[in-house]
């Protein structure tokens, strides 16, 4: 028997199939473009998605030969926050505006003014990267579009819909809407009023293990796949990161380094404390998580290499926690904790001397300063001993050394870091299974190594992370453009 687990990603799809043990058996994965038309605009084409879809779809199909028979279920996971938007004939209405687009300032503001209602109403406060404020984009600034809207649907959701013809979504990826009471799992009426959509243009919601219903059938023909193959609901692609490393329950935690750079804390329901730069979310697990997001990860490592060329990644030893150069990664604005569309990346210390291998360094050092502060906040309410890594940023050996003396965390890396897609595999296994999602993931996710915190560079890292902290609010208030 083999489940199949699929990564809506915002630079690839990634497909992971595992077989009943939860062995990964084979990877594939695909990319596609992102498009930013304007300044803070974030767009894909969720044609592109479907296309990706169907080639790793025939992928599977042709690595498992004779035993395609044996794939019994489908679990995605997606890129969170997501608006796509279908007519009455589920035609896409526009290109899908994603979760690091962030023109949606003005709804935010708009929301953000009641911020106590929208906290009781929904746990969380608004942040531009969020659906709600992306519908009431379009309600204000393209009211034809808007009007046609019949079904709202985040990225993962719409892939599901058209696998299976279900318009189905679950508590993980529902709660990054802004739309969902997230403590009762429930829609919220006064968000729904607020964005001036109805109850019926969204999705039913499920726990992400849930079964939903069965792939299309001229798909199982086409593939061959097995006759009953089925969807589960899936997780958003943190959610389902966090349970392909294990962290389900109470007590743990995850870092991903893909395109962003998240921590999710796992456990039961959280109220976040002012100023709310951390999300209060759903988990895949029916438990809660934390959630805090930076905008830019492994991205600004893309973004560099892209620049200066070919660029080796790693770094001497002895020169980490010695660099007098800064690097501020805010290349999209950020999220956690600052909730700051506009504040733009830098570099600060820059000197005749400054080589590449300290740019190289800063850029690493940065990005881990940056998920310092919100970690900082998250271990204020949640007891956390060590932190299991996913994610393209996770293989870095150099980073991983700096993130642990940073974070001053023990860092678990993974025997297997498919993160989302593992995660999305193992959800689609639960319904075949007779454990608990928390006991299968426990008996199967193994830690390879550990690495510890060196103590010299914490000394470094702390007193370097003292001068990071005070470079965002000197740079916030200087207007670029
Ligand atoms: C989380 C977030 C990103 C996306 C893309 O809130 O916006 O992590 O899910 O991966």
């Amino acid at each position: 028997m083999f489940h199949l687990g699929i990564d809506l990603g915002t630079s690839s799809m990634k497909f992971v199939l595992v077989d009943e043990n939860l062995h990964i058996k084979m990877t594939f994965s695909k990319s596609y473009p992102c498009y930013y038309p304007k300044q803070g605009y974030s767009e894909q084409n969720p044609n592109d998605w479907i296309k990706a879809c169907y080639e790793g779809l025939e992928y599977v199909a042709e690595f498992l030969g004779d035993k395609s028979r044996k794939l019994v279920s489908i679990g995605i996971a997606g890129q969170m926050h997501g608006l796509v938007t279908l007519d009455e004939n589920d035609k896409i209405i526009r290109p899908a505006i994603l979760w690091n687009d962030s023109r949606s300032e003005r709804e935010v503001e708009y929301l953000n003014k009641e911020i106590d209602k929208i906290l009781m109403e929904t746990g969380n406060i608004a942040f531009v990267g969020f659906t709600a404020p992306k519908i009431l984009w379009m309600y204000n600034n393209e009211k034809d579009l808007f009007n046609r809207i019949e079904k709202i649907m985040l990225p993962k959701d719409y892939l599901l819909y058209v696998l299976s013809n279900i318009f189905a979504s679950d508590y993980s990826d529902a709660s990054g809407t802004l739309l969902l009471d997230v403590k009762n799992k429930n829609w919220s009426k006064y968000m729904l009023e607020k964005c001036h959509i109805r109850r019926e243009q969204l999705p039913r919601l499920y726990e992400s293990y849930e079964k939903v219903g069965k792939l299309r059938e001229d798909l199982i023909d086409k593939y061959d796949f097995n006759e009953n193959c089925f969807l589960v609901a899936g997780a958003s692609d943190n959610a389902s990161a966090a349970i392909g490393t294990g962290i389900v329950g109470e007590g743990g935690c995850m870092l991903s380094l893909g395109t962003s750079g998240t921590l999710l804390a796992s456990g039961g329901y959280t109220k976040i404390e002012a100023p709310y730069g951390i999300h209060s979310f759903a988990h895949g697990d029916s438990g809660y998580h934390l959630l805090s997001c930076i905008l830019s990860g492994a991205s600004c490592v893309g973004w560099w290499n892209k620049i200066v060329g070919k660029n080796d990644l790693i770094i001497k030893d002895e020169n980490m926690g010695r660099n007098s150069l800064y690097f501020l990664p805010y290349l999209m604005g950020e999220r956690s904790p600052h909730n700051d569309p506009n504040i733009r990346g830098a570099f600060i210390g820059l000197e005749m001397k400054t080589t590449r291998e300290d740019m190289n360094l800063a850029i690493l050092e940065g990005v881990s300063f940056a998920l310092k502060d919100s970690f900082e906040i998250i271990r204020k309410t949640k007891n956390i001993s060590s932190i299991s890594i996913c994610g393209g940023g996770a293989k870095n050996k150099s980073w991983q050394k700096i993130l642990a003396s940073v974070l001053n965390v023990d860092l678990n890396i993974m025997e297997n870091d498919e993160g989302a897609g593992l995660g999305g595999a193992i959800l689609a296994s639960i319904p075949c299974s007779n454990v608990s999602l928390e006991e299968k993931v426990k008996s199967s996710i193994k830690i390879k190594e550990i690495i510890k915190p060196n103590k010299d560079l914490v000394i470094l890292y702390k007193n370097r992370y003292e001068v990071f902290k005070q470079l965002y609010p000197s740079l916030k208030n200087i207007k670029l453009n």
